[in-house]
């Protein structure tokens, strides 16, 4: 099998092109100013806080991260760790502040403290893992830990303190059916302006069209989760969706031919030419029809007022993939069967989102911007630097749409990742993959991350 594509998660450059042409990361349009996010005087301490924890100075000298939806943070990141740390000390600062002054009784909106507390959720969970060993010889362990010590009790205690209880969880307003209700998105794929995003309004309706698809062995995107190869930002419900041509019943039905399918996943090609693989995918596998849709979204968990992980109705992204040609795969055409999809990405924005604007999503374009989390490479963007102590911080920001083909650029069911990813798993058995609720996906969601190392220290932290 081809191994053209770079390892999820990769640790090495190889993961990433320095020969692209370089450009800003475009802000949302028309968004408020980015440092009045959570107040409108820029100077309020939620707006500081904030900042502090997400806001990166690039070597240009310009502020990066603000409305960004992940922290600027990496596997690597010795920034908040090192000693001396000023941006560590300033966030400790600013979180006993917050302690101190009953910050969370300065912002009203159970919306905006639900995103605050997402955001320093994902913050500690970077913050909580084991960052060494560094190449640093400054950077010890005894220092990174030491500096993790500091960080982490202040931080459970603001997040602890910015928990909504379970109704007002619950009240919290469906973004997604907002955005949608907006009318700044067409509502159906129109394949003659295939680059125009749409959102499906029937995306969450149940015994709709689009069917959510679970796994019987936990949540259904484990390479998203997986925390060891960089997927740091796994506070969220990611939830799958397929959507066949034909309408509900033929995408129950072809989720039936998945999990009846018996033969090898992947087999020597008929015909071996010069060039051509070792293996490429069964040609028996049942094959998805032209015109299939499938979406990952993305949702918040949030941390209720009796410490218990819980999800909300607060959707973070939503990503969605169109087949619009199908070919067969053949040794030959495997390496050619590029840019058969349509791929669309939506990304919640804060600014819109306490605008009350299009719920807080906007549509991610050709924009350019650095990889964290699910698939990014493992070195700090701002801190990297090459032989010449040429910092890659320009370098490594990638345009957004078209990284989807880096990990699913095979024709029809081979690029439909959760069933089996054949570019990077050729070893693993397929998923077996059946219809789920949506309170059946988020709650395997939860259960996920009950389990998980990060959630049992913050919870220690949260009782204390
Ligand atoms: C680094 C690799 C990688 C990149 C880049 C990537 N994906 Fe995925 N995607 C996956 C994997 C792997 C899964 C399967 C779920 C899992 O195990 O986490 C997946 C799942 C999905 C799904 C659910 C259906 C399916 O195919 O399994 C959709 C929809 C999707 N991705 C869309 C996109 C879009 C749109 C982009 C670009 C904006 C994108 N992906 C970029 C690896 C990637």
């Amino acid at each position: 099998m081809s191994n053209r594509f770079p390892q999820v998660a990769t640790f090495s450059f190889a993961a990433v092109c320095f020969c692209v042409p370089v450009g800003p990361v475009r802000a949302a349009d028309n968004a408020p100013p980015a440092q009045s996010i959570f107040h409108a005087d820029p100077e309020h301490l939620w707006n500081r806080l904030h900042e502090a924890l997400f806001v990166r100075l690039g070597p240009d000298g310009q502020a990066y991260g603000h409305d960004r939806l992940d922290p600027l943070l990496w596997s690597r990141t010795r920034h908040l760790l090192k000693a001396d740390d000023r941006s560590r000390d300033q966030a400790v600062a600013l979180l006993e502040e917050f302690i101190n002054g009953k910050g969370e009784k300065m912002v009203e909106d159970p919306l905006k403290r639900a995103v605050l507390q997402r955001d320093l959720w994902l913050v500690f969970n970077w913050l909580d893992k084991n960052h060494g060993p560094f190449h640093d010889p400054e950077l010890t362990e005894e220092i990174w830990q030491a500096a993790q010590q500091r960080l982490r009790g202040p931080l459970a205690a603001v997040i602890g303190r910015l928990a909504l209880t379970p109704d007002q969880i619950k009240g919290l307003p469906d973004n997604y059916a907002a955005a949608v209700a907006s009318g700044e998105f067409a509502r159906r794929y129109d394949s003659e302006q295939p680059d125009k995003p749409y959102m499906p309004p029937d995306l969450f309706a149940t015994d709709g069209p689009w069917v959510c698809v679970g796994r019987p062995d936990g949540p259904v995107t484990p390479q998203h989760l997986r925390e060891d190869r960089g997927s740091q930002f796994t506070n969220s419900a990611f939830l799958v969706f397929l959507r066949l041509p034909a309408g509900r019943a033929a995408t129950l039905d072809f989720l039936k031919q998945l999990r009846a399918f018996d033969q090898p996943l992947v087999v020597k090609p008929e015909q071996s030419a010069k060039g051509s693989k070792e293996f490429v995918p069964n040609p028996k596998l049942p094959q998805l029809p032209v015109g299939t849709e499938t979406a990952l979204a993305r949702r918040a968990l949030l941390i209720n007022s009796s410490h218990a992980p819980v999800p909300s109705a607060i959707t973070e992204s939503v990503q969605i993939r169109v087949y619009r040609e199908v070919p067969d795969v053949t040794a030959q055409t495997i390496e050619a069967a590029l840019l058969e999809q349509s791929p669309y990405e939506f990304r919640m924005s804060r600014a819109l989102l306490f605008a009350g604007r299009a719920g807080g999503l906007r549509a991610v374009g050709s924009e350019r911007d650095f990889k964290t989390g699910f698939g990014s490479y493992a070195w700090d963007a701002f801190e990297i630097r090459d032989s010449n102590r040429r910092v890659f911080w320009q370098t490594m920001q990638q345009p957004n749409r078209q990284s989807c083909f880096d990990c699913h650029s095979l024709p029809g069911i081979k690029s439909f990742n959760t069933f089996h990813d054949f570019d990077r798993n050729r070893g693993r058995s397929p998923a077996s993959l059946a219809e789920a609720s949506l309170s059946q996906a988020l709650e395997s969601a939860v259960k996920w991350k009950e389990g998980r190392p990060a959630w049992t220290s913050l919870r220690k932290l949260l009782a204390e």
